[in-house]
């Protein structure tokens, strides 16, 4: 039996004045019951259901091929297994290209898969979808910097805002989509001294994952957390399994190691 109940669940009001407070927010991805369990026995704040899956579970070279009834699927397992995390899906690639596409997969991931919050990948240009969406009642994470639907058109995986130009338009971005009504920001491989100038202007919590410690959270995706996959492991990935005894105790881990500052370090961030 899954879902035990882990006193009051954590809501999206409660992460802004987690924010507000100064304690750190500790997210990781889970894509099944038994993990969405262990994450929130550790006092993991938010899942997210990403579409990282499409990688990590499914064996492919990047998340394009991941479709929305993969995404409901997983969400549904998730929301099975967890109670007290915030928990977020994550909009596939193409899923929200127009407003109505957006309203029916976004409300899918909701209501079959019994997510919270959706997550969208872009800058500026999906503030008028965000803003739809947040009028429907669906609540909105942004996704900036690196941003991995983008891959071909980035060129790779690599580092977003190193050139001025670039981080003040992710700067601008950010604002515009603070105020289309999204609720959290994900900064995914930006310069931490960027992330911490976004983290200062706005009212809704970032998190960081490669965006260095100044974000009011982090996230990692699990299976990098536990030391599993044999590619090449970015600077901001840390193993937590190394100095554990078990899985709870990596998790555990990482959720203290975020609360009291100590993930990432300087040499996990870029400069
Ligand atoms: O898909 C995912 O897991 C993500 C995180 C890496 C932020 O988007």
């Amino acid at each position: 039996m899954y879902g035990k109940d882990r006193g009051q669940p954590l809501t999206i009001p409660g992460l802004t004045k987690l924010k507000a407070s100064g304690e750190k927010i500790a997210c990781l991805t889970a894509y099944d019951a038994t993990f969405a369990e262990a994450l929130d026995a550790a006092g993991v704040d938010v899942i997210l259901v990403g579409d990282s899956l499409g990688m990590v579970v499914q064996g492919r070279s990047s998340t394009l091929p991941v479709t929305v009834d993969h995404m409901v699927y997983h969400c549904a397992a998730v929301a099975r297994g967890a109670s007290r995390p915030v928990l977020i899906g994550d909009m596939p690639f193409l899923s929200f290209r127009d407003v109505d596409r957006a309203l029916e997969n976004a409300g899918r991931l909701m209501a079959e898969g019994g997510m919270q919050m959706v997550k969208l990948e872009g800058g500026g240009r999906i503030a008028d979808i965000t803003r739809r969406l947040v009028d429907a009642g669906i609540p909105v994470c942004a996704h900036l910097g690196l941003t991995p639907q983008s891959v071909h058109q980035l060129g790779g995986y690599r580092v977003q805002g190193r050139a001025e130009e670039e981080a003040e338009r992710i700067v601008e971005d950010a604002r515009s989509l603070e105020d289309a009504g999204a609720s959290l920001l994900v900064l995914e491989c930006v310069p931490d001294a960027l992330a911490g100038r976004i983290t200062e202007s706005l009212g809704i919590p970032t998190i960081g994952i490669g965006a260095g410690p100044a974000c009011d959270g982090q996230v990692l995706v699990l299976h990098d957390l536990l030391g599993l996959g044999s590619g090449p492991k970015a600077r901001f990935v840390r193993n937590f399994m190394a100095d554990a005894e078990d899985i709870p105790g990596a998790l555990s881990a990482y959720v203290s190691s975020v609360k009291e500052g100590h993930y990432p370090g300087s040499e996990e961030s870029y400069g």
